[in-house]
């Protein structure tokens, strides 16, 4: 009987998260889905039989250990684990506060390393397995307005750089994905222009390709990412100076 890829993805029900779950149904796979919401987890499931429901909130660990209980019962070990699940306040420097800096920690960061963790000692028994997590290009070097939400990303990428490392003995691969501008919810309240913004439905289609090759990282869209990487080669000043300029971040005081 031919395989059936089997996936479990948190952050489905909005954005990137949900396009990304039709473009996986649409390809034949099997996702088992996870947020907070039940009442939106169940109208994306919509009785379909390829998407599985799994309610959780990533900041809290037994519920995450619990619902990938869950998944392991429905789907088996999955192939493919993408923490997806995010969230983003934008803070000037007068907005800068402690606590929602560690709110964003807990979801970006900890919530995605421990989505990670759960089916990690299943996938080491089994000798294979996929491990991904939704970065951000704001990871590769200072942005402003971004000082926590790009320290969150910063964190994950370089987690997961350093778990390749751990893992790939055991037969598990791991990719890091790196969008640039994406029209979801979550960016509809930027405060600002967001340049080469493209699609969810387009966004999916980078991660679901790159996914497939077992990319190290997934980044996109390719003359944004690939403008980000040599900016981040730059000599620091070069950038600070040049970054202020493209932003306008000189003249703004928040
Ligand atoms: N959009 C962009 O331009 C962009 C760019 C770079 C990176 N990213 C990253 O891509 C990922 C998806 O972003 P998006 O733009 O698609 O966001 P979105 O439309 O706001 O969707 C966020 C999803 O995460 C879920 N979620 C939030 N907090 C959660 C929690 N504590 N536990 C479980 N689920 C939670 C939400 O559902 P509930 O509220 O029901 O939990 C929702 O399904 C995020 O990691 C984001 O940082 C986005």
């Amino acid at each position: 009987m031919e395989h059936v890829e089997t996936i479990w993805i948190t952050g489905a029900t909005s954005g990137i998260g949900q396009a990304l779950v039709e473009r996986f149904v649409a390809d034949g796979k099997r996702v088992a889905v996870t947020a907070r919401s039940r009442e939106k987890l169940e109208k994306l499931a919509n009785g379909r039989n390829a998407v599985i429901p799994v309610q959780a909130d990533v900041t809290d660990e037994e519920d995450v250990k619990r619902a990938y209980a869950e998944v392991r019962d429905a789907l088996g070990v999955p192939d493919l684990v993408i923490a997806n699940a995010g969230t983003h306040i934008n803070m000037a420097a007068s907005e800068l506060d402690a606590k929602n800096c560690r709110k964003l920690m807990e979801v970006n960061l900890f919530g995605a390393i421990t989505t990670l963790l759960a089916p990690l000692p299943d996938m080491l028994a089994r000798g294979s397995g996929h491990l991904a997590g939704v970065g951000s290009l704001s990871s590769y070097r200072g942005l402003p307005l971004a000082a926590a939400y790009g320290a969150t990303k910063a964190g994950l990428n370089n987690f997961l750089q350093s778990l390749r490392f751990d893992v790939e003995t055991y037969g598990l691969s791991v990719t890091a994905i790196n969008p640039g501008f994406v029209k979801t919810p979550l960016t509809d309240r930027n405060p600002y222009p967001m340049p080469m913004v493209i699609s969810a439905e387009r966004a999916a289609g980078y991660i679901a390709d790159g996914l497939a090759r077992r990319k190290m990282e997934i980044h996109f869209p390719p003359l944004f990412s690939w403008s980000c990487k040599l900016l981040r080669i730059l000599p620091y000043p070069v950038y600070h100076a040049l970054v202020r300029r493209i932003t306008g971040s000189r003249n703004r005081r928040g």
